[in-house]
């Protein structure tokens, strides 16, 4: 009896002990999104992790609701586009299916590996691709590999795509395309040499200019796929994903090499930091490793070389495709090479290199520039490739874990004017997805990476990453060598182990001030009124009023001349010999209109790549400065019978105010006078 009490208080306070310590161990912002409370004894505190990350739906408005109520040193000042605003930037446009354009089907056109020989249903001409050793990335000259195809198999060398056709009139635009890799032998036995565990397959799938808001408005039916994804894959949502700089490069760079100087190359040879690739560092521990970036010029090379030593590169296609099918990656329209978007050849690549090298660990690097151009709208063929794409990779029986992501948000031009703007840019998607299986190997964690889904992240995390999963399963060992290997002068953060400090700073994760998002001004008070900060008001007032009277032939502006009427508030931030000030201020020609401002101001000429948007001026500041606006955000909301008429003049509705009463009165004569269609 007395036992049998014992018993059933031990089992009680035992139960008790447990689900005080699931309540506790909730992440704050997740709490009330709790599922039921599991009732299996068994590890139960990894099982309920993954319930709730597998029922959480991911959704464009999370980062607001996640971030915002949370206790973040750094939290952006916004998170890109309002859905107004992108509804009216991004309209919805229908881009014709490249399977539409080319009849082509994997009968009629294809590779067969076995015997290495090119076969197609018809007579016609074939070109074929680049030699294995020829292939390498950046611009060069696709010449034309052109042969007679008169019915029978033809031999191949080590070529791994070619373009064909019916039509032996037709010099371009062939409506077949294959493309099968070639397995390498000596690659996979050096990773089966070098492996030391269960094999794991990891992708990293970058669409350049992919914000993580884009994402969500553009791609909605993978959105919806991943929202009902099947029980075995977990998906993060990281909110903080943020750029250290404007291009790619300050992307793939800290990925790839870690915390090293970040510098343009003329002679783009070779690997230029083999020593410290992770490519390098994974061929030690049983990986094969490849890479895709679908453009054929030297954004890529300039910085890593032309032939970084991976095991498979898909580089020289993209030339040829600019030679076959006058392919571009800044093209704004669909981008078909064949029958297939330009990225559902890559998509198509991972799967076959995935299946190719099953036995072994994989590393993918994809780079893929579909949203890459200034519309915003083309990304959206992306959306059923995507789909399909994850549809077949998480259905492969094997351990994976993807890592969906943008490199930074659109950085054309205009978009970097408004504040929603250029903050899009600063943050761009980062989905990981990874295998339960995977995650029920390394502990804690799917909550640690749940609780970093609200984190700032750095671009070099990535990096330390990387080695840890290198040596999957075990995580832990290394620890710490790897995150000094990654950089002397950060600290940085496996996502998967580490718990990213709620106090990290963008100087603490690497990102400089020009970027960061979460820029914090100190307010200047006693002498907000000074005539030097009257100036440098009257000198920003006055960039409005050069750039709303710019005149073209054939346009006329109607914006009014602003001037100011009184300084609200100035915050200032110094970093290095540059001076951000944060200015809001009103104007006399309009009461309701409140403007705020970002200008940066510098001793020496500002560089260029990061004024394209508003240009530098002079500025007498005490002593002769150069001065940019960064951005302009406008509190007030400006929705006025102008603003149309200023769009359509395309003049920027957030600083140019027009004369309401002028069209007031014109549309007053319109109605009334009823002389529709005479305008
Ligand atoms: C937020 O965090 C800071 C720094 O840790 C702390 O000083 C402050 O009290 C916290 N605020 C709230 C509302 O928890
Ligand atoms: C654009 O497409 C999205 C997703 O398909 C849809 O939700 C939205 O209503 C569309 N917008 C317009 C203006 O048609
Ligand atoms: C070859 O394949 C294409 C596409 O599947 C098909 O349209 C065509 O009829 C085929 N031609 C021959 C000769 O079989
Ligand atoms: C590929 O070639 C092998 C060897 O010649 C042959 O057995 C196989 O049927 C071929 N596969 C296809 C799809 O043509
Ligand atoms: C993988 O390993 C299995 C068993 O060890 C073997 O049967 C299979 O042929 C291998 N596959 C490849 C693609 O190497
Ligand atoms: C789990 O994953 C496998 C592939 O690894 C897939 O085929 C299967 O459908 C998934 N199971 C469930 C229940 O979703
Ligand atoms: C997992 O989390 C629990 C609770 O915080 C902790 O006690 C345990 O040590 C963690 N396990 C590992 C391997 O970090
Ligand atoms: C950030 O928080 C950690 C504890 O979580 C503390 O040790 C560290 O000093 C804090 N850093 C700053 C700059 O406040
Ligand atoms: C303000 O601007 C005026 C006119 O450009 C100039 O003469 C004056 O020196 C400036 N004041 C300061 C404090 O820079
Ligand atoms: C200018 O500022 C004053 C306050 O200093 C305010 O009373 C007045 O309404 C403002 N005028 C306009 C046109 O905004
Ligand atoms: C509108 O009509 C009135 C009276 O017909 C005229 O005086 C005025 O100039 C017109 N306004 C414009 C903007 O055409
Ligand atoms: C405008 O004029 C047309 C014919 O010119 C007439 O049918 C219509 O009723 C008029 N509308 C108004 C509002 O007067």
């Amino acid at each position: 009896m007395n036992k049998f009490l014992e018993t059933g208080t031990i089992l009680f306070l035992l139960l008790w002990i447990v689900f005080v310590y699931v309540l506790y161990m909730l992440p704050e912002d997740n709490a009330s999104e709790a599922k039921a409370f599991p009732n299996s004894d068994t590890d139960i505190s990894i099982e309920y992790e993954l319930e709730i990350a597998r029922g959480r739906q991911i959704s464009l408005l999370d980062d607001e609701s996640s971030i915002n109520p949370l206790n973040l040193t750094c939290k952006p000042e916004s998170f890109g586009y309002t859905l107004e605003e992108a509804l009216f930037l991004f309209p919805n446009v229908t881009y014709p299916r490249c399977e539409e354009q080319y009849i082509s089907s994997p009968e009629a056109f294809y590779i067969n590996r076995t015997d290495n020989t090119l076969h197609m249903n018809c007579t016609g001409k074939v070109a074929l691709g680049f030699l294995e050793a020829n292939e390498e990335f950046g611009k060069y000259w696709y010449y034309d590999r052109l042969k007679d195809y008169n019915g029978e198999p033809l031999a191949l060398e080590t070529e791994e795509y070619a373009f064909g056709t019916c039509d032996i009139s037709k010099w371009s635009n062939f409506e077949h395309v294959a493309y099968k890799l070639r397995p390498n032998k000596e690659s996979l036995q050096r990773a089966k040499n070098s492996l030391r565990g269960k094999p794991i397959n990891i992708v990293m799938l970058v669409i350049d200019s992919l914000s993580r808001r884009m994402f969500f408005r553009k791609l909605p039916k993978s959105v919806e796929y991943l929202n009902s994804i099947a029980k075995n894959v977990s998906i993060f949502d990281f909110k903080l994903h943020h750029v250290i700089g404007q291009n790619s490069q300050y992307s793939f760079m800290p990925t790839f090499y870690g915390d090293i100087p970040i510098v343009v190359s003329e002679y783009m040879q070779g690997d230029l930091y083999y020593d410290v690739s992770i490519w390098k560092y994974l061929h030690e521990r049983g990986f094969v490793t490849m890479m895709g970036m679908d453009n054929c010029d030297n954004n890529l090379p300039q910085f890593i070389g032309r032939k970084p030593k991976v095991d498979h590169k898909m580089g020289s296609i993209w030339c040829a495709a600019s030679a076959q099918y006058g392919y571009s990656e800044t093209s704004k329209r669909e981008r078909c090479i064949g029958n297939k978007n330009a990225h559902a050849w890559m998509m198509d690549y991972i799967l076959d290199f995935s299946e190719t090298y099953k036995n072994v660990s994989r590393y993918t690097y994809m780079h893929i520039d579909t949203a890459h151009e200034e519309t915003g709208t083309v990304v959206s063929t992306i959306d059923l490739d995507l789909k399909k794409f994850l549809e077949e990779f998480f259905s492969r029986d094997e351990d994976s874990i993807l890592f969906l992501m943008g490199d930074h948000g659109m950085r054309y031009g205009e978009w970097f004017k408004s504040k929603d703007g250029s903050h899009e840019h600063k943050l761009p998607l980062l989905l990981i997805m990874a295998k339960d299986r995977v995650l029920e190997k390394i502990p804690n964690s799917s909550k640690i990476l749940l609780q970093n889904t609200n984190r700032l992240l750095s671009k070099f995390d990535f990096h330390t990453i990387l080695q840890h999963l290198g040596n999957y399963p075990d995580l832990e060992s290394h620890r710490e060598e790897i995150r000094t290997k990654t950089s002397k002068r950060l600290t940085t953060y496996n996502w998967f182990t580490d718990y990213v400090p709620d106090n990290r700073t963008c100087e603490d994760a690497g990102i400089p001030i020009f970027w960061c998002g979460c820029k914090s001004f100190i307010e200047i008070t006693e002498d907000k009124n000074s005539e030097i900060f009257q100036n440098l008001t009257k000198s920003v007032i006055e960039v409005f009023n050069t750039e709303n009277h710019i005149y073209y032939r054939w346009k006329k502006t109607i914006c009014v001349k602003l001037h100011l009427n009184e300084t609200k508030y100035i915050g200032k931030l110094e970093d290095e010999d540059l001076d951000y000030y944060k200015i809001k201020f009103t104007i006399k020609e309009k009461e309701s209109a409140m403007f705020e401002v970002i200008v940066r101001l510098s001793r020496d000429p500002i560089e260029k790549h990061e004024s394209e948007y508003f240009s530098v001026h002079k500025i007498d500041f005490g002593e002769m400065k150069f001065f940019n606006i960064m951005n302009v955000n406008r509190l007030d909301s400006y929705d006025s019978i102008c603003k149309e008429k200023i769009i359509k003049r395309k003049f920027d509705p957030t600083y140019c105010i027009c004369d309401e009463n002028d069209f007031k009165r014109k549309s007053l004569n319109t109605t009334n006078g009823n002389n529709s269609g005479k305008q």
